[in-house]
């Protein structure tokens, strides 16, 4: 099948690649020339584990190829796949869906045969009917269908979500396009991912409720996690225990930091903007909304109290500032609010991420990147393990503070408290 699919930044990229190595003729779209000549040399802008290793191999058996010209591209294929962005508008709670439309626009003027048009960007309940009456406008409702196929992938585990998703949801009422749809995805449904057809609008809003629901869950055991610090409870021991319940289940219920990355803090403002909308109130996800921005600060209050409210010159490491481990992405990562805050009372922060020197902290003093862990933990008096990385899950402290013994905060409970503090380390962990 001819597939087109317009953006080719995470979701775009990882999809486009995905569809091309399963077999099918893809064109992926980008107005941003500079990166599609990158791709055509085979480097791939964003971090995602085995994502270049695919699309050097599709490229070079010219399953994969890429444009900035979006109507020849549109034109040639059968399938088209919108992919572009959807921040929060500035300002503002809702989705900002300009480059949704802008792109529907240029569709309308590149339909010459029938074809599919999905979202896969995570697009409000309605959007769908939106796109409908932009591309009506100029063409007959007979030439195309408008799709909702919201993707589930987490980054750093893209690939992987893509190829054995749990399931495939698509959102459309009309036949032809369900047919092809389930042909399409039928070497997935064949490796056991179950396949929901539903309405569009079902469709649009099952992306943004499983969204908020994972966000309520891990804002749940982190509050969890604040009562097992005053009670003396380990809340890996809940997560086990409530996890087991099949109705509950164990993922999604590790206590750390506030949760970050693109979607979730901008999807759960995005939903109770659109219930907004349709006059009705979403509390749950309003309070973890709440919740989860209280929860920085919550942290960084437990970093004074650990180092006695005495902050300045003290040397404090970072291991990992990313939102996330196996990804470089700082969209709404917590070390945004931390560092500034700690370096802001005079603490002299040093970091070290494996991905690399972040553009974010550059005009902030006093804040500096290492380029290993060792150099990072010389001489600190905290340590802070901001993200769960492999390659922070076996340092032998001991050998690279040298007779120094700092004080070790884990934020994603990767040690064991019984093992670190008996090395003679002071040893902080989330809710244990
Ligand atoms: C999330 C969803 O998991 C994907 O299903 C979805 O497709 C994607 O958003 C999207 O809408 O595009 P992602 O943002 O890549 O994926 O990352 P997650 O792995 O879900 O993690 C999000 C945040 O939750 C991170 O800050 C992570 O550290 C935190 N988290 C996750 C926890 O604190 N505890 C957990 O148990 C799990």
């Amino acid at each position: 099948m001819k597939l087109c699919i317009i953006g080719t930044g995470y979701v775009g990229l990882v999809s486009g690649v995905c569809f091309s190595d399963l077999g099918n003729d893809v064109i992926c779209v980008d107005k941003d020339e500079d990166k599609i000549n990158l791709l055509k040399k085979g480097k791939v802008p964003i971090y995602e584990p085995g994502l270049s290793e695919l699309v050097v191999k599709n490229f070079r058996n010219k399953r994969l190829s890429f444009s900035s010209n979006l109507k020849t591209s549109v034109k040639n294929s059968d399938i088209i796949f919108i992919c572009v962005g959807t921040p929060t508008k500035k300002g503002g709670r809702s989705a900002d869906l300009t480059q949704i439309y802008n792109v529907a626009k240029e569709l309308s003027l590149s339909i010459n045969k029938f074809k599919i048009i999905i979202t896969k960007s995570t697009v409000p309940v309605t959007t769908g009917d939106e796109i409908e009456k932009i591309l009506s406008k100029k063409n007959n409702k007979h030439k195309f269908a408008v799709v909702s196929n919201p993707e589930f992938l987490r980054e750093g585990e893209a690939i992987r979500d893509f190829i054995y998703p749990d399931r495939i949801v698509v959102g459309s009422n009309e036949k032809k396009s369900n047919r092809i749809l389930k042909n399409l995805y039928s070497p997935l449904i064949s490796k056991g991912a179950q396949y929901l057809n539903t309405s569009r609008r079902a469709a649009e809003l099952i992306k943004y409720a499983s969204n908020a629901f994972l966000a309520t869950k891990i804002t749940f055991i982190n509050e969890i996690a604040n009562l097992c610090e005053n009670t003396g409870i380990n809340v890996e021991d809940i997560s086990i225990g409530m996890g087991l319940d099949k109705r509950i289940g164990s993922r999604f219920l590790r206590a750390g930091p506030a949760y970050g990355g693109s979607c979730f803090p901008k999807d759960t403002k995005a939903i109770i903007s659109t219930a907004d909308k349709f006059k009705t109130n979403l509390s749950v996800i309003k309070s973890v909304v709440r919740s989860n921005e209280n929860r920085s600060n919550l942290l960084l209050k437990r970093v004074y109290e650990i180092l006695n409210n005495r902050l300045k010159n003290k040397k404090i490491t970072f291991l990992g500032v990313t939102f996330k481990a196996n990804t470089d992405d700082m969209r709404d990562s917590s070390s945004l609010i931390m560092i500034p805050a700690l370096a802001k009372k005079g603490a002299l922060i040093k970091y070290f991420d494996p991905t690399g020197y972040k553009n974010e902290f550059k005009k902030i003093k006093n804040v500096s990147f290492e380029n290993s862990i060792k150099k990072s933990l010389k001489d600190s008096d905290l340590i802070i393990i901001h993200t769960e990385w492999n390659d922070f899950k076996s340092i032998n402290f001991k050998h690279f503070v040298k007779g120094k013994k700092p004080i070790i905060y884990d934020m994603r409970n990767i040690y064991s408290h019984t093992k670190i503090s008996a090395q003679g380390f002071k040893y902080f962990s989330v809710g244990r």
